[in-house]
């Protein structure tokens, strides 16, 4: 059994039920505990989902990146803090050029303890070696991931490389954004990959999120918002505005829920949005046929 430690505050299934009856926005955090975690794990093997669809197209990104982002952190030790690791997929592809070595630590940061369980146990052979911190949090709260950023530079080495890789529905609330930058300090790096926006394909992007293992992982959070989802129906659409994917769920009897944002910015909505979380770009590149980018920063000096 790995040791999981709980920081900071994690809002209650009951008070994300809440948020979603009042303001007809489903928190996307409420589907992960529990069957939630389970759910993601046979998501993430689904053919469907893996091979031709939006999970490929970052973890291709993070393959192709990881070795100009390596060489732009230099080779003092780093400890690797993972936002959001679900299956731990990017694990391999991250050790091959950033292994934590030497001092340095890897910090798995969830705010599902299940997909830490899964994470520790699917990626044991590589985690040989390497000293794992595990935390559950919510980083979409602020001072959760100051927290886990202390710790972990108490525990590893002095420098923190924050990983936030294939996290389009995290990404879509700014405030998770803020909080990174909140917890970078001078000499520590984020790492971000991320889907965009591509005119010509937004419906190839909004069918991901129509396939049935999302739809039950949508389903599992509605649920517990009081919801039956046997009564309604669900409808996804690009929102060029907001520079996301949406997921509507419609009920005849309680109206439309906002159930799953997926931010996909433009190249000029991507960096002004970095600017204004102050963020310092030290390298954004836009891969074209996969429509999604890995952007390297740091904490603006103010
Ligand atoms: C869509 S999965 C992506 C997992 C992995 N990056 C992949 O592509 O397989 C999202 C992960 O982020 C976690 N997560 C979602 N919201 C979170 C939050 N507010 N705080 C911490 N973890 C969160 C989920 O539990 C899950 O492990």
């Amino acid at each position: 059994m790995i040791k999981i430690k709980t920081i900071g505050r994690i809002p209650t299934q009951e008070e994300l039920a809440r948020i979603t009856q009042q303001t007809k926005v489903m928190p996307f955090r409420i589907c992960y505990a529990g069957e939630g975690g389970d759910t993601w794990k046979v998501l993430r093997q689904e053919e469907t989902y893996s091979d031709k669809s939006v999970g490929n197209r970052e973890i291709t990104t993070l393959q192709r990146s990881i070795s100009e982002i390596a060489k732009l952190i230099g080779a003092e030790p780093i400890n690797l803090i993972h936002i959001g690791p679900g299956e731990g997929i990017e694990i391999p592809v991250l050790f091959e050029r950033i292994k934590p070595t030497n001092k340095a630590v890897y910090t798995g940061v969830d705010i599902s303890k299940e997909m830490l369980v899964n994470t520790a146990r699917l990626q044991s052979a590589q985690l040989k070696g390497v000293k794992p911190l595990w935390y559950q949090t919510d980083i979409e709260t602020e001072g959760n991931l100051e927290l886990v950023a202390e710790e972990t530079r108490k525990q590893g080495a002095k420098r923190n490389l924050v990983c936030l890789l294939g996290q389009g529905v995290i990404s879509s609330n700014e405030k998770s954004w803020e909080n990174i930058s909140q917890c970078l300090k001078s000499g520590d790096f984020f790492y971000l990959t991320i889907e965009g926006d591509d005119i010509a394909r937004r419906d190839e992007i909004c069918a991901s999120y129509d396939l049935p293992f999302v739809r039950g992982l949508i389903s599992i959070g509605l649920r517990r918002a009081g919801y039956d989802t046997r009564k309604g129906s669900f409808k996804t659409s690009f929102n060029p505005k907001k520079s996301r994917a949406e997921v509507h769920f419609t009920t005849g009897y309680r109206g439309d829920i906002l159930s799953l944002t997926s931010y996909k910015p433009t190249p000029k909505n991507l960096q002004k949005r970095l600017i204004r979380q102050g963020f310092e770009i030290k390298h954004l590149k836009f891969y074209k046929d996969l429509h999604t980018f890995a952007v390297l920063c740091q904490k603006r000096n103010h």
